[in-house]
């Protein structure tokens, strides 16, 4: 069974409770939260107070993606917002094990990401540590670029060191999905696809219906 986890960046806010309920009424289970700081990475997005209010009227999955400097600094906010999921990269922290055994002890499920350009080595220390990795597939930062080819192969390699070390954490893939691209990437070896702009760009109902029925 596959997931699609909508990436809340390219919704409308000024509507965005009732772009969350669509994705409910269709069957959605997960919704993907970016959260950046202007310094990790160059755009700033939104932080507590969003996520705090949209937890009051979703049951959804909240799948927080973190590209801020030195997440562990807000590892209990972020629990006490109502992540589910709480992912952090691998270029930002400084002691990933701690962080993620942090996210853990909040009953969250820890997960690491990486930028197109760290290598897949970057990550196979904390396989273990993680219920989650996040491959980025597009410049992390913004929403709306195209996905890099290149990192099919880091997919790849994901998927064949998670099944031979027989780990349980999900592979999900980040950046530039789309209605081209999806089932090639399913294919690699994704378990779950954030998509921002197409499923938000154009009629929101037809675009679910559509990724979801894909992941049947
Ligand atoms: C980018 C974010 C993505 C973004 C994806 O750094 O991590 O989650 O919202 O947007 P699309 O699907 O438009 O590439
Ligand atoms: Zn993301």
């Amino acid at each position: 069974m596959k997931t699609l986890a909508p990436s809340i960046l390219a919704a409308d806010f000024s509507i965005l409770g009732q772009q969350i309920a669509q994705i409910e009424e269709a069957g959605g289970t997960h919704l993907h939260i970016d959260v950046m700081d202007g310094v990790f990475v160059p755009s700033i997005s939104f932080g507590f107070p969003i996520i705090k209010s949209i937890r009051k009227k979703s049951k959804l999955y909240f799948d927080v993606h973190l590209m801020i400097t030195a997440p562990e600094r807000y590892v209990e906010e972020f629990a006490e917002a109502g992540a589910n999921g709480l992912t952090v990269h691998v270029e930002a922290c400084k002691c990933m094990v701690d962080t993620l055994e942090k996210i853990r002890s909040l009953g969250m499920q820890p997960g690491v990401s990486l930028h197109p350009q760290t290598p897949v080595s970057a990550v196979i220390p904390y396989l273990e540590n993680v219920d989650r990795v996040l491959v980025m597939t597009v410049n992390t930062g913004f929403g709306g670029q195209q996905y890099i080819e290149g990192c099919t192969k880091k997919i790849v390699m994901l998927r064949e060191e998670l099944d031979k070390r027989n780990l349980k954490a999900v592979l999900e893939v980040d950046g530039g999905v789309n209605r081209e691209n999806a089932s090639m990437i399913l294919d690699a070896g994704a378990d779950i696809l954030v998509s921002g702009s197409s499923v938000f760009r154009g009629d929101l109902k037809e675009n679910l219906s559509y990724f979801l029925n894909i992941m049947k």
